[in-house]
């Protein structure tokens, strides 16, 4: 398979990602209207001397989520607990989670959406009222016990809003969606990235970087790394435009950003399907990926980039995708039709 900037993400070593995720507000860019809202009710807590309310952070991959999660700990000057929905399999994993945490520590809990039913029921009330009812079972016996937890946030994040159930999605006081950045704040993180890391980037470089990243910034630190590693070999003591230009095109993303998945989902649509309208599974089988990461990762910059549509009938190839593959489009009334 094609090399995939989102992929090889999971390789690049925890110490390098610490170094360059952002550790305060005053550091996180863009969002603006999050982050506004965050530090007044941040500042609030601290005023009444209690935990923030509990905070649901949405959106799709890369776009600083569990960052904010740990930026959210940091500025209420409280302990940070992290679990994520699939490894919490029993009861008994969150009770454990929940019974250490200690008053208005931050619980992050990542991929929420994946936590089983069963023990999001466990939740409900460990956030309404800081209580934890367990049953126990004994010899047979079963015994419900209730325990008082101190206070405290949860901050779940999830990429798939809609899979979260009403009740869990309404006892969350804060809900925030993480959009996409614009080129302007993506050149910033990535000057921000260049100024950690110690190696300089051209402006122009830094733009580049910026309009080829899918608008997400774990993609722009990415490429920036890569890029870095081209100069390196290159003998450069900075990151020039031509080197960055050269590397981009080896690393395959194009200057939309689109990345060889990109690209190959867009040519199934289009060649194999007639531009669609086709179902999801059929795609993901055609091009070998799973259906949750093409719904995940690949079609929310799609869709919000205007390469495609859904329909209730399946995805279609706009006549950007055709135009940007260079494939001739004939408007057989395939938009309006549906
Ligand atoms: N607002 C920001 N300012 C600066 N850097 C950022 C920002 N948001 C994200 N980043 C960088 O992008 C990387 C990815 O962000 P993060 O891991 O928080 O994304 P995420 O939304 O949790 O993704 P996932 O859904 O895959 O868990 C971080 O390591 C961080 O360095
Ligand atoms: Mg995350």
């Amino acid at each position: 398979m094609e090399e995939n900037v989102l992929d090889n993400e999971k390789l690049t070593s925890d110490e390098i990602e610490e170094n360059i995720r952002p550790q305060s507000l005053e550091e996180y860019v863009g969002q603006k209207e999050i982050t506004d809202n965050l530090k007044v009710f941040i500042e609030a807590a601290k005023i009444r001397n209690e935990s923030l309310d509990h905070v649901l952070l949405y959106g799709p991959p890369g776009l600083g989520k569990t960052t904010l999660a740990h930026i959210i700990a940091n500025e209420l000057e409280v302990g940070l607990k992290t679990a994520s929905g699939p490894s919490i399999e029993k009861s008994g994993d969150l009770a454990a989670v929940l019974s250490n945490l200690e008053p208005g520590d931050v619980l992050f809990i990542d991929e929420i959406h994946r936590m089983p039913k069963y023990i999001e029921e466990i939740l409900y009330p460990a956030m309404e009222d800081f209580e934890l009812d367990i049953v126990i079972n004994n010899d047979g016996h079963s015994r419900n016990i209730k325990i008082d937890l101190p206070p405290f946030t949860l901050v779940g994040a999830t990429t798939r809003a809609g899979d979260i159930s009403a009740p869990l999605r309404d006892r969350f006081g804060i809900v925030s969606k993480l959009n996409y950045y614009n080129e302007n704040e993506l050149i910033q993180i990535v000057k921000r990235t260049s100024r950690v890391l110690k190696m300089d980037i051209e402006e122009k470089a830094a733009k580049e970087i910026g309009s080829r990243c899918r608008k997400t910034p774990r993609i722009a630190n990415r490429l920036y790394k890569r890029v870095r590693d081209f100069a390196l070999v290159k003998h450069l003591n900075f990151i020039d435009y031509e080197t960055t230009i050269d590397s981009l095109n080896k690393l395959k993303v194009d200057e939309n950003g689109l990345d060889a998945i990109d690209i190959e989902y867009l040519n199934a649509i289009i060649l194999k399907f007639n531009g669609g309208p086709v179902g999801i599974e059929t795609i993901a089988t055609s091009i070998g990926e799973e259906v949750t990461t093409i719904e995940d990762v690949v079609e929310p910059f799609l869709l919000q980039e205007g390469f495609i549509k859904r329909t209730p009938r399946g995805r279609i190839a706009t006549e950007k995708s055709y135009y940007h593959l260079q494939i001739p489009y004939f408007n057989e009334t395939k938009e309006e039709s549906i």
